[in-house]
């Protein structure tokens, strides 16, 4: 699949917003909160006044809808100022495609307007202690009492956890059922036995809180099953994954494009032997590899978030693809920049140690790069049988040692 791409003018608005806002909000206070492991409310609002949380929510329920492509070139900006913000941004996304995939017409009307304003940030609990790339093992439980369901148990690594508003929560409502064991809530916050656990103290993306949420005994109306139905949830999950994946990966191109910003600054500054080490060929290679890896993922993102757009059936595989291979770039190109920074590169008080922090959980979350290879391999394994009239001109066994048939 090779989606053709085109650039609303809308998308490029709002690339244009989240450019100022990243270099105005974003950028300079970076490094300040990523020690302190604050979240920068300031730059969310001015996010939010902008109305860059309304590009992927349809205009029926309060947004713009710029769609995934907007999404991922809007995450991009944010990222390439601050990875971590990226996330931020991105979560919310995340965190209310359950909603806007699965939910009904209701609860779309209802939450979906909240966050295009801004009013309510989101959340997306899978991950549990015990169930991270096993997506399907989860062991939260839901249970129906009366009109309601009662949610027990705790999700682990909840990114946005706290500051969020709305929580989308994966949970057991039938351990009976094979296919529809799981079932997905909304919880918003403030709900009685609904905490915040562990915060987490983390190596990179230190900007956005990671966290633990707990749910005792948590009560939420029927209203609150996404899309009515139960047994329903772990598809909703994979769809909602399918959706979100562009823009994790528009995250990774973005952590890319700034490492490699900060790398080229650098490397016409400082001086060796008397010259710029940007003239030296052995520095002049590196950065001509990661600037062509970056664009290689960008295009790469662009075109599975066109196809998503588009409405194509089988995504699954390409934002796999997408999500895989911008985030290992992601983590190379942050490499190649820290050696281009030197014994510099290694210390906090150069920016790209945290380029380099925060590359790291790219290739971990919203599915581990080894899941990504997995799923890409089964997709690409089930059409092999598209490939089925190539079979003749491949020789079996016998055919090699005693000669091949003529194929005419
Ligand atoms: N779309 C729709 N349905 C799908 C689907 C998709 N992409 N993928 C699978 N399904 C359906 C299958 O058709 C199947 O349905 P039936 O039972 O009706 O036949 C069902 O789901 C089960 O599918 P599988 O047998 O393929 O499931 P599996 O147990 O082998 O798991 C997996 C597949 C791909 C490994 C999945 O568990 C997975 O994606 N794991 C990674 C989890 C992950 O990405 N976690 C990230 C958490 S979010 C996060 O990290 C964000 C953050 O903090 C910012």
């Amino acid at each position: 699949m090779l989606q053709n791409v085109v650039f609303s003018d809308l998308a490029r608005e709002l690339q244009a917003k989240a450019r100022e806002i990243a270099e105005k909000h974003v950028r300079p206070n970076a490094a300040k909160f990523d020690k302190a492991q604050e979240y920068n409310f300031d730059a969310m609002r001015a996010v939010a006044d902008a109305g860059l949380l309304k590009t992927w929510i349809p205009k029926e329920y309060g947004g713009v809808g710029a769609g995934v492509l907007a999404l991922a070139m809007v995450t991009e900006e944010l990222a390439r100022a601050d990875s971590g913000f990226g996330v931020a941004f991105a979560v919310n996304a995340l965190g209310s495609f359950p909603i806007l995939l699965g939910g009904t017409e209701e609860q779309k009307k209802r939450w979906l307007p909240l966050v295009a304003k801004g009013e309510k940030l989101c959340a997306f609990c899978l991950s549990e202690k015990g169930a991270g790339s096993d997506a399907g093992g989860l062991a939260v439980r839901a249970e129906q009492d009366g009109a309601d369901w009662v949610i027990r148990g705790e999700k682990k690594w909840t990114t946005n956890g706290g500051v969020a508003d709305i929580y989308s929560v994966f949970c057991v409502s039938d351990p009976t059922s094979k296919s529809r064991r799981i079932s997905a809530f909304v919880v918003e916050k403030g709900t009685p036995g609904f905490s915040i656990g562990k915060v987490e103290d983390k190596m990179g993306i230190r900007t956005v809180p990671v966290v633990e949420t707990h749910f005792d005994g948590v009560r939420v109306p029927v209203d609150n099953l996404i899309g009515g139905r139960a047994g329903m949830g772990f598809k909703h999950a994979m769809m909602t994954l399918d959706n979100a994946r562009p823009g994790v990966a528009a995250q990774a191109v973005g952590a890319a494009q700034g490492a490699l910003d900060l790398a080229l600054v650098y490397a016409g500054r400082r001086k060796q032997f008397g010259a710029p080490i940007s003239s030296f060929q052995m520095v002049q290679q590196m950065l001509a590899d990661m600037a062509m890896k970056t664009q290689a993922a960008r295009w790469l993102v662009y075109s599975c978030a066109a196809a998503v757009d588009a409405g194509e059936p089988e995504v699954t595989k390409i934002a796999a693809m997408a999500k895989c291979f911008a985030t290992d770039t992601a983590m190379e190109v942050a490499t190649d920049a820290v050696q281009i920074f030197g014994g510099y590169g290694f210390m906090e008080d150069y920016p790209i140690a945290k380029c380099f922090r925060d590359a790291k959980i790219l290739a971990i979350y919203e599915g581990t790069n080894q899941v990504q290879r997995m799923v890409i391999a089964r997709n690409l394994i089930k059409e092999t049988e598209k490939l089925a009239h190539l079979d003749k001109y491949i020789p079996t066994e016998t055919q090699e040692r005693y000669g091949a048939p003529s194929l005419a």
